[in-house]
């Protein structure tokens, strides 16, 4: 197949796979550095390179998880909270082999759209590569990442656009 093709192949193939699907299999680390290293190739404008991806393994995604379910906990009101919801954010954080937080950090150069842009395309590269690699990927966004504060430091000029999950299937 020529280079045409296969690029065609992988973006026709590229799904969301969510973590019910991922098995307990560990993602090769050069699979993972092949994906982390895609997304650093996305273009972006006065190379500002906005994307900052922080790597969630092992006991810090155990904590990632709790902390996550703490916020929801806490940022809920009674008569809304949901048991389901709850064991359902601490699951899918713990089934995922690998989580990656999502942060753009506008520098100020350039409009903050424009950095939102950029991290979105690091993100569609890190999507494509997983399709590449038969890894189940998808990008969660829920709202309660914003109060993330002991897993993850996100300054005044960042954003936290959410998490990106990643399994082998
Ligand atoms: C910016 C962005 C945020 C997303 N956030 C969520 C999310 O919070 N929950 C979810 O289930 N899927 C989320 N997704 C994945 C979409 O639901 C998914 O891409 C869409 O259903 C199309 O499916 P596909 O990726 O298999 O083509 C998000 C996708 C993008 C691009």
């Amino acid at each position: 197949m020529n280079n045409a093709s296969i690029l065609k192949e992988i973006i026709e193939q590229r799904r969301s796979v969510f973590p019910k699907d991922y098995t307990d299999a560990e993602i090769p680390q050069e699979v993972l550095e092949e994906i982390l290293n895609a997304a650093t190739l996305a273009p972006n404008h006065k190379r500002t390179k906005p994307w900052r991806f922080k790597i969630f393994k092992g006991e810090e995604k155990a904590q990632l998880a709790s902390e996550m379910q703490a916020i929801y906990k806490a940022t809920t009101p009674e008569p809304l909270f949901l048991e389901k919801k709850y064991n359902d954010i601490g699951f899918k954080i713990n089934k995922a082999n690998v989580v990656v937080s999502i942060v753009v950090n506008f520098s100020g150069m350039v409009p903050e759209w424009e950095e939102i842009a950029a991290t979105s395309m690091a993100v569609q590269n890190m999507y494509l590569t997983c399709t590449a690699n038969n890894i189940g990927c998808y990008w969660s966004s829920p709202k309660i990442v914003d109060e993330l504060k002991n897993s993850l430091t996100i300054e005044e000029n960042q954003k936290c656009l959410g998490l990106f999950y990643m399994g082998e299937v």
